[in-house]
């Protein structure tokens, strides 16, 4: 017997029952579930709707079900329409009366839309705790990096100078701007939709404030009993900051599986982070980074599911909302475990410095240093990149390289050349000299891994004050 199964002739249809419910994808919001009804039950109380004894007897239930669900003693019914309806009737047979009580001014809508929030909110600290340890990792990493000179790329063709402390702070930067979009989507999502009723509020004289300040919803009550229930746009968002993480997981996963071929060799894998093949003896392949690129995919898509199922829905609650939550639990999922992948496979890779050092020797990208040289000595910037560029066309024709060019032969192409060009053009001093503002300088990528250690001690010290 269904609970709403008053107005009805008839019970659902079996297969009907399963293609309805969400217990096997909801059950996993108990604890929310539970947590929401506690606040819920406090507050009839303490606005007098229900007495002390019902509140009582609710309470000591749903903490009962709830260790009975951790211990294993309670399993989750698959015919249970989801994990609303099985929570509250299973208090219900445990105590009776007061557990059909509890539904007072409550509807599975605002209901639903608190569990699935406190849920995510609850993985957000989760995910923050992960940036914050992959972006350690990558200081760390950085900090003994700071003087291995590496070519930078552009279009994939080698660049200029830099280290490989600078090219691994980039991602530094991108993870930061993640975890501030963390931030950012938990101060717009912790407002408390409970109290929004099916759609149009309670008669009842509850307390939304009380129910927000049980539940840390620290923004107070949803503003309309509409939007309370109706809103997704949490989902939507923190669905979409998960795709970008993934992007930028991805593009690192990109550059580490280029970087471990024998045309790159910039970094070796720890045994325990790579694979071989079944058939070729020689090979290591860098299959966990392939994953992470590949499951990118799969929260990119979520992303689209989820803005996909709430775009033509008139308002308010309609079941197609149930499918927020395989979508979004599965983009969680997902960037979980690649960070767990992803961080100690960095944290045990070895970067070969000297195969860095020798691809910064080749590919002519101390050029515009070379160009910047003759600027320097007073020579329009696009007089002197022409000048360079038939020089680095004559090196190439003869197999030569801007180091070894005799100085003869720079003299030829302008009378400024002169003795110090050989010292312009070394690939240590075009790191070292370029100090401008977020540049691969040594002593610039110093400062900023040392700015990035405070922020990283800051906030992992506000994120446990979230737990
Ligand atoms: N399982 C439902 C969901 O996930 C709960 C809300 C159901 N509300 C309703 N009026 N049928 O959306």
């Amino acid at each position: 017997m269904k609970m709403w199964e008053g107005r009805f002739t008839k019970s659902l249809d079996e297969n009907i029952n399963s293609f309805n419910s969400s217990i096997g994808f909801d059950a996993r919001m108990y604890r929310e579930d539970i947590q929401g009804s506690i606040a819920h039950a406090t507050m009839l109380e303490a606005v007098g709707i229900i007495t002390m004894e019902d509140k009582a007897a609710i309470l000591d239930g749903l903490v009962a079900i709830a260790s009975d669900i951790e211990n294993g003693i309670l399993g989750f019914d698959s015919k249970a329409e989801d994990i609303h309806m099985f929570i509250e009737e299973e208090l219900t047979k445990r105590i009776g009366n007061p557990g059909k009580k509890l539904h007072t001014a409550r509807s599975r809508n605002d209901q639903v839309a608190t569990d699935v929030r406190l849920y995510v909110r609850k993985e957000s600290v989760t995910l923050k705790a992960q940036l914050l340890e992959l972006i350690a990792v990558l200081c760390d990493i950085a900090s003994s990096e700071i003087e291995t000179i590496m070519p930078s790329y552009t279009h994939l063709q080698r660049a200029q100078p830099i280290t490989f402390a600078h090219h691994l702070m980039a991602y530094v930067e991108m993870f930061r701007r993640d975890v501030s979009r963390v931030d950012d989507w938990f101060v717009r999502m912790n407002h408390n939709p409970l109290g929004s009723g099916a759609a149009a509020g309670t008669t009842y004289p509850i307390d939304r404030e009380l129910t927000s300040e049980l539940l840390d919803f620290t923004g107070g009550p949803t503003y309309n009993s509409i939007d309370g229930v109706s809103d997704r746009d949490f989902c939507l968002e923190y669905s979409g900051l998960l795709a970008i993480i993934m992007v930028h997981l991805s593009r690192f996963s990109e550059e580490i599986i280029m970087w471990c071929s024998w045309e790159f060799r910039f970094v070796e894998l720890d045994d325990s982070f790579a694979t071989g093949s079944s058939i070729m003896p020689q090979k290591k392949n860098p299959d966990i980074a392939e994953l992470v690129r590949g499951k990118s995919g799969r929260v990119l898509g979520d992303v689209m599911a989820l803005l996909t199922m709430m775009k033509g829905m008139p308002l308010a609650y309609n079941k197609d909302m149930q499918e927020d939550k395989e979508a979004i639990f599965d983009a969680i999922d997902t960037v979980h475990q690649c960070l767990d992948a992803f961080i100690p496979m960095l944290a045990t890779m070895t970067p070969r410095k000297e195969n860095m050092r020798k691809a910064a020797a080749q590919g002519f990208i101390n050029a515009t240093d070379c160009a910047d040289y003759l600027t320097k000595k007073g020579m329009p910037f696009r007089e002197a990149y022409k000048i360079v560029g038939q020089l680095v066309g004559y090196c190439l024709a003869e197999d030569q390289t801007l180091e070894k060019l005799a100085l003869s032969t720079y003299q030829e192409a302008s009378e400024l050349f002169a003795d110090d060009i050989y010292d312009a053009i070394d690939l240590d001093n075009c790191v070292k000299r370029r100090t401008s503002f977020g540049g691969p300088a040594p002593e610039v990528v110093k400062g900023h891994i040392a700015d990035v250690q405070q922020y990283i001690a800051k906030n992992k010290e506000m994120n446990q004050n979230n737990e």
